[in-house]
């Protein structure tokens, strides 16, 4: 059976409400389309904890900067939607740029702190057009839980705060990051990259893998951050937005070692076309056993 696909906020409403009437529970899994492995799983996440699966599918112009790739972003609805419904998804929410945002539309969603690190210091405005789309998708959809991957984790972050912070009921759940066999995160844009930059790619996690065995071992974080960050141009990439330890939920930055509460190392760096991130926990130090 193929796909149901609504156009309109109205539509969706329609559909979500006539579950909801039914006594049946609404996952949400918003996406830009493009779909692979990872966007799948989240689908897979949504659809073991509700019973029924809205997958959204919108490139949406207000996280794109100036000279981002908007307009080469993959598109390609009709295969996203049969890899979709392989997967049981339920219903796809595609609306155009139209329908989410009319001429007039005036209303912006920022969350400070959370978005002015990490991406968000190079991607001006990024993260509050995160912000905006996802807080519609949400209000749009009254799902009870919306399932967004760690991949992008500080992403997970913003909406999570937001999601707080503006009393939205649906549950926010991160999913784990899917990744091809060499460690390489799965990404649509990993579309960008040539044979040869693909073969480069995987060098970005297996530096900062090293810099979180480094830390967890002991090592100075500054020292263990800037050792990836010249593995990371060492292997080809152009450049490095940044390789940062920062706490999992504050991202606020990890400098003492051993780290005050969770962290993680995140990183960003260009190959090609390609801007690529990636992110992995710190390894939890085994306290040193008690003197007798
Ligand atoms: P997009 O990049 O299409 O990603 C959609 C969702 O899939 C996000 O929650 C992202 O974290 C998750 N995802 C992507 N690659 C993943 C991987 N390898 N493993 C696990 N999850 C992965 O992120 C966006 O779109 C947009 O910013 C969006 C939230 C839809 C708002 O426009």
């Amino acid at each position: 059976m193929s796909l149901p696909i609504v156009r309109t906020v109205a539509e969706l409403r329609a559909q979500v409400s006539a579950w909801r009437r039914d006594g049946l529970t609404v996952g949400l899994t918003p996406t830009m389309g493009a779909l692979h492995p990872g966007h799948l799983s989240l689908v897979r996440l949504a659809k073991a904890r509700a019973d029924k699966v809205v997958a959204t599918l919108f490139v949406n112009p207000t996280q794109f900067g100036e000279n981002e790739d908007l307009d080469a972003y993959p598109r390609d609805e009709g295969q996203d939607a049969e890899l979709l419904s392989k997967e049981g998804c339920d219903l796809l929410f595609a609306p155009s740029v139209g329908e989410m945002y009319p001429p007039d539309f005036s209303t912006s969603v920022r969350v400070s702190g959370l978005s002015d690190v990490l991406c968000g210091a190079h991607r001006e405005g990024h993260f509050d057009g995160v912000a905006q789309v996802v807080a519609k998708l949400l209000n749009q959809a009254q799902a009870d839980i919306a399932v967004f991957g760690e991949k992008d984790w500080q992403q997970l972050a913003i909406i999570r705060r937001m999601a707080r912070d503006l009393d939205i009921p649906t549950k926010i759940v991160g999913a784990p990051i899917i990744r091809e066999d060499d460690g390489l995160a799965m990404s649509s844009r990993n579309r960008y990259l040539s044979p040869e930059e693909r073969a480069i790619a995987p060098e970005l996690n297996r530096a900062l893998r090293t810099a979180a065995d480094r830390i967890a071992s002991g090592a100075l974080v500054a020292e263990a951050l800037a050792q990836a960050e010249r593995h990371v141009l060492d292997a080809g990439f152009e450049r490095v937005d940044y390789v940062d330890a920062r706490h999992a939920e504050t991202l606020d930055v990890v400098r003492q070692n051993p780290p005050a509460g969770p962290g993680r190392v995140f990183g960003a760096a260009v190959l090609g076309k390609a801007r690529l991130i990636d992110n992995v926990p710190i390894p939890e130090t085994q306290a040193s056993p008690e003197a007798p």
